[in-house]
């Protein structure tokens, strides 16, 4: 009955090479053994998505973007048993496989079977279910979700709450648990604690939120864009600052401010000289500074190696180190509960014809997230 089984043809995003997206008719194949096909409802746009749309990760053209994605299954191919037809679900960027060696780690999350690094675009099988004028079209992340219609595979797709506003939680898929989660589960900020933020676009918001919940007293907040700054001071930013307004670099400013370093800084940014400043501006001995922001990929940090000896921990985080299919869905019934509200981070919604539109007030920063509407 239905599309069950058939090729859908429907309106996707298709960015046919780096800066350049259009949006057009496309095929959407059946999902194959263990791949999900979902109706999308919402996609939030992620700094991630931008790195691919300018080019900065080496993924496969043309592709359809998105990862941040909430939707509802449409059909389920062979196997698969987490999700049916007509359940509300997220997809995730960081699939949870729970059979290499980090699902099955304690701590691990960064599952083998992602789509990140490196970029392949395909399907778990190595082949595509997206076409487009008679073309192979890309996934990204194996997620895609700049379409009416996507495919992903079970281990990249969660079942949430059937109360989930749909219009809302595709947040919940990555910015909030990336940020959120950074905060209270991987750096496990304390209460009274001085923390810097570094960026504060969707994903740092979702740090400052976690922050705050946390019961840091103070919360520094860092962007080049003072646009940012009345979101962010609402959240629960305490001080802001542009470093191009700075005399000295930003790194020495929080070392005046706070008199001994921050306890924890964050970088929500992706570049290396943020990344260097993040850790420049924690306390000596005992300070944490986590990184978030993507760097391209061919970049390398460089750090005083003396300088480590005194005791600060430097430590990478994806997704806010959660198990994501374990974890995700409990944080769509924290928002649901009122004990996270996301709510804040949302500050614009469009009508996914509205994309162009969308992608402009991205770039022009002029938003904390916008979410797409389809
Ligand atoms: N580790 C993970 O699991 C994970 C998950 C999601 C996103 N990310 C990465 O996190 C980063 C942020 O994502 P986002 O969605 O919040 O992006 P965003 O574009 O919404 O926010 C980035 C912010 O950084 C600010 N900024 C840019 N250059 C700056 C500079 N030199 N100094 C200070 N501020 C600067 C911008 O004005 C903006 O407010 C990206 O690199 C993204 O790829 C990582
Ligand atoms: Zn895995
Ligand atoms: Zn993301």
């Amino acid at each position: 009955m239905g599309t069950a089984g058939k090729t859908i043809t429907c309106q996707a995003a298709i960015a046919w090479e780096k800066n350049s997206i259009s949006i057009e008719e496309v095929q959407v194949e059946p999902p194959k053994a263990g791949e999900v096909r979902i109706k999308m409802v919402s996609s939030g746009i992620c700094g991630s998505d931008d790195h691919v749309l300018k080019g900065e990760l080496p993924m496969n053209f043309p592709l359809i973007p998105g990862h941040e994605g909430a939707g509802i299954v449409e059909t389920v191919g062979d196997g698969v048993s987490s999700v049916k037809p007509g359940d509300k679900v997220l997809t995730l960027i960081v699939p949870q496989c729970r059979e290499c060696d980090a699902c099955l780690h304690s701590k691990g999350n960064f599952c083998d079977k992602q789509d990140v690094l490196p970029c392949s675009g395909t399907m778990l099988d190595g082949t595509c279910r997206f076409s487009c004028k008679g073309q192979k079209v890309y996934h990204s992340f194996r997620t895609s979700t700049f379409t009416e219609y996507t495919v992903v595979p079970e281990i990249a797709v969660v079942k949430i709450d059937d109360a989930a506003p749909m219009d809302k939680v595709c947040l919940i898929g990555c910015g909030v648990p990336t940020g959120y989660g950074a905060a209270v589960n991987s750096a496990k900020v304390t209460p009274g604690s001085t923390c810097v933020v570094f960026g504060l676009g969707g994903v740092g918001s979702a740090v400052v939120l976690g922050c705050k919940a946390s019961g840091a007293s103070r919360i520094i907040g860092v962007d080049i864009n003072e646009k940012k700054f009345p979101w962010a001071r609402a959240l629960g930013v305490t001080d802001c600052l542009n470093p191009k307004k700075l005399k000295k670099p930003v790194h020495e400013v929080v070392m005046e401010m706070t008199g001994v370093g921050a306890d924890f800084a964050f970088e929500v940014i992706g570049h290396t000289e943020t990344m260097l400043a993040a850790w420049n501006s924690c306390n000596y001995s005992y300070g944490v500074c986590l990184i978030i922001g993507l760097a391209p990929l061919d970049s390398q940090l460089c750090l005083e190696a003396s300088k480590i000896v005194s005791g600060k921990t430097l430590k990478g985080v994806c997704l806010g180190d959660y198990k994501t299919r374990d974890c995700i869905p409990q944080l769509v019934t924290d928002y649901l509960q009122n004990k996270i509200n996301i709510d804040p981070l949302i500050t614009h919604q469009l009508p996914f014809d509205k994309l162009h539109k969308a992608l402009e007030l991205y770039h022009t920063g002029k938003t904390v997230r916008c979410v797409l509407l389809f």
